[in-house]
């Protein structure tokens, strides 16, 4: 079968790391897939900066619009980020029938009741498994994995950048923006990094969750919002003390008078689970009605982490490209001669 040809704009951390993804396990990718996928195109701002990944065989152009117009390209990759100039870029490659594939949670969490609409007039799909928790499964385990529950409430941490400061400021006692300073320099923050402190990409997450898990309409302006810019390092030792840790935690619920959607710091007993997630990783409980509650945990950004949620879209919209009905749900994809025959 023909290649999928895909551009990518944006060759930052996430755009590196999927391109890197991409290379690294093109095999096992084009079997999943049942299709090999061709990164033809991909856009930067400044085409001289040195990058993480390897752009060889990739026509590279400072103009997104060049991708999102090109017609062999199936699938558009935005991987800039931000909620302005980047909406019309994707709401032109939906206009161009492209399936798009976003890490992008501000657009989402602000954009997306329109941008799905659009998508759905275009019969175009529109994928962000990346836009929240990184590299969890976090949207397909709950879109799909618990699609027969009721849900009841979602909790956690899902701000890297957040849970690496309140780490790092409890473990080595060190500065809060220090700390902030070492996350923006591994890529971890957002480019405005107020967003990550003061609890707004965590509610750009939570309201993603939320329309997923209630079924309801994306309304960010709902969420009460506070960061951990008032945290200082004494109320960490304070809470040590005390036998607790303090969290960024992201809490949506349903109650009598309607979903309730918060993001605050935490004070959590230190024998939780979720007081022990430490550093960059992120993690989520979702309690359903029928299987009670489930716990996800794993890398809440980094560029190879998100690559990989990235990627697993980019398989999906594959697969559902494909008229063989076999390949539209996941299979196993053998690899007939990869077993180890150990003498018995
Ligand atoms: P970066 O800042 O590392 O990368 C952004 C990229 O976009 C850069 O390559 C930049 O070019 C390019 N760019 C910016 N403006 C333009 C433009 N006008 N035209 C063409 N290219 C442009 O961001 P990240 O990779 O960290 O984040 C990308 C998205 O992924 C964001 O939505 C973010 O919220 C989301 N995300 C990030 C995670 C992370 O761990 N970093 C995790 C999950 C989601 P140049 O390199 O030349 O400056
Ligand atoms: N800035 C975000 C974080 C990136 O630190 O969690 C992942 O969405």
């Amino acid at each position: 079968m023909k290649p999928v040809k895909i551009g990518i704009i944006g060759l930052g951390t996430v755009g590196g790391g999927t391109v890197n993804v991409l290379k690294r396990n093109a095999e096992e990718i084009a079997r999943r897939a049942g299709r090999q996928i061709v990164i033809t195109r991909a856009s930067a701002k400044d085409l001289t900066k040195q990058r993480i990944c390897d752009t060889q065989g990739i026509a590279l152009t400072t103009d997104p619009y060049e991708i999102i117009s090109d017609p062999e390209i199936e699938i558009v990759l935005e991987l800039i980020g931000g909620a302005g100039a980047v909406k019309d870029m994707v709401l032109a490659a939906i206009a161009n029938h492209k399936h798009v594939v976003t890490a992008n949670k501000s657009l989402i969490a602000l954009h997306g009741n329109e941008i799905f609409a659009k998508a759905s007039e275009q019969g175009v799909i529109v994928a962000f498994e990346a836009a929240v928790a990184g590299g969890i499964p976090i949207i397909k385990a709950i879109r799909e994995g618990l699609s027969g529950n009721q849900i009841q409430w979602l909790a956690g941490i899902i701000n890297g950048t957040g849970n690496f400061i309140l780490t790092e400021m409890r473990d080595k006692g060190r500065d809060f923006y220090d700390v902030l300073a070492e996350a923006q320099a591994l890529g971890y923050a957002e480019a405005d990094p107020t967003f990550d402190v003061e609890g707004i990409d965590a509610g750009h997450k939570l309201t993603i969750l939320a329309s997923i898990a209630f079924g309801i309409p994306l309304q960010f302006d709902k969420v009460y919002t506070e960061g951990i810019t008032q945290v200082t390092r004494a109320d960490v030792e304070y809470a040590e003390q005390l036998g607790y840790r303090i969290k960024h935690l992201g809490i949506a619920r349903k109650t009598q008078e309607g979903i309730e959607l918060r993001v605050h710091p935490t004070l959590i007993p230190e024998r939780r689970l979720i007081a022990n997630v430490n550093g960059v990783m992120n993690a989520i409980v979702v309690k359903g009605d029928a299987v009670g509650p489930t716990l996800y945990y794993g890398a809440g950004a980094g560029a190879d982490p998100t690559a990989s949620s990235v990627v697993a879209d980019v398989i999906d919209v594959v697969r559902a490209l494909t008229s063989d009905p076999e390949n539209r749900v996941p299979h196993l994809a053998f690899q007939a001669d990869a077993l180890h025959n150990i003498p018995v």
